[in-house]
């Protein structure tokens, strides 16, 4: 009896230590998994440079060695972002003056000036991502906050509340107009300095000379 009461006792304690003899055995494959290896060969030097550290403690990721790649020269990217920038701010106000007059719009014309509205919404977007975009790549960053849009986009304010079909399309084509004249002097100044970035304002600037033509035809 003794004899048996030992074995089962055996037998229990075997069967309770299995699965932690498992676990032990995968931790143990796992340790042994061999690291990924170097590739030996590469006999070249990393000459990426060290972003150097700035003075707040956090990395400056600035790549000196990139100027190169930036394609325009130097004394050309701030003519270049300063007519962008310009440009970026006042498509974002024309944007949400846009915005605004598709939603409180009222009048015979609402349907279609309605949808026309959003139209020149959907182009003001569209073009403000490629000239903002266009900054970035000259190396400079592009600021399209709303607080510097309402300061800098140098446009009247627009007004709240409903708006007329006839008040929207006087407000709306004089503030076209007025961004479609400084667009087409910022294509004459930037062909002096850029021709790619004076063309990428060509298309905007037939955009804009549209807009202007649907809504006073719309007027008449
Ligand atoms: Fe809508």
């Amino acid at each position: 009896m003794k004899n048996y009461l030992l074995a089962t006792a055996a037998a229990l304690l075997t069967l309770l230590a299995a699965p932690h003899a498992e676990a032990q055995r995968r931790s143990n494959a796992q340790n042994t998994t061999p690291l990924p290896t170097t590739n030996n060969n590469a006999t070249a030097p990393n000459t990426t440079p060290t972003p150097p550290g700035a003075t707040n403690g956090k990395l400056d990721y600035r790549n000196p060695a990139a100027d190169a790649l930036i394609p325009a020269e130097a004394d050309k990217r701030q003519p270049i972002t300063d007519d962008l920038e310009a440009t970026v701010v006042e498509l974002l106000e024309l944007y949400h003056d846009s915005k605004q007059s598709h939603w409180n719009l009222r009048g015979p014309l609402y349907l279609s000036l309605h949808e026309q509205l959003q139209e020149n919404a959907d182009a003001y977007l569209k073009y403000t991502d490629i000239l903002a975009e266009r900054v970035l790549e000259v190396g400079h960053p592009i600021d399209g906050r709303t607080g510097v849009v309402a300061a800098t986009a140098n446009l009247d304010g627009y007004p709240s509340g409903y708006l007329s079909d006839q008040q929207v399309l006087i407000l709306m084509t004089e503030r076209l107009n007025t961004v479609a004249k400084r667009v087409r002097q910022r294509i004459e100044h930037l062909g002096k300095v850029d021709e790619t970035t004076s063309n990428l304002l060509q298309e905007l600037s037939y955009t804009l000379d549209k807009h202007v033509w649907k809504f006073r035809v719309m007027m008449q």
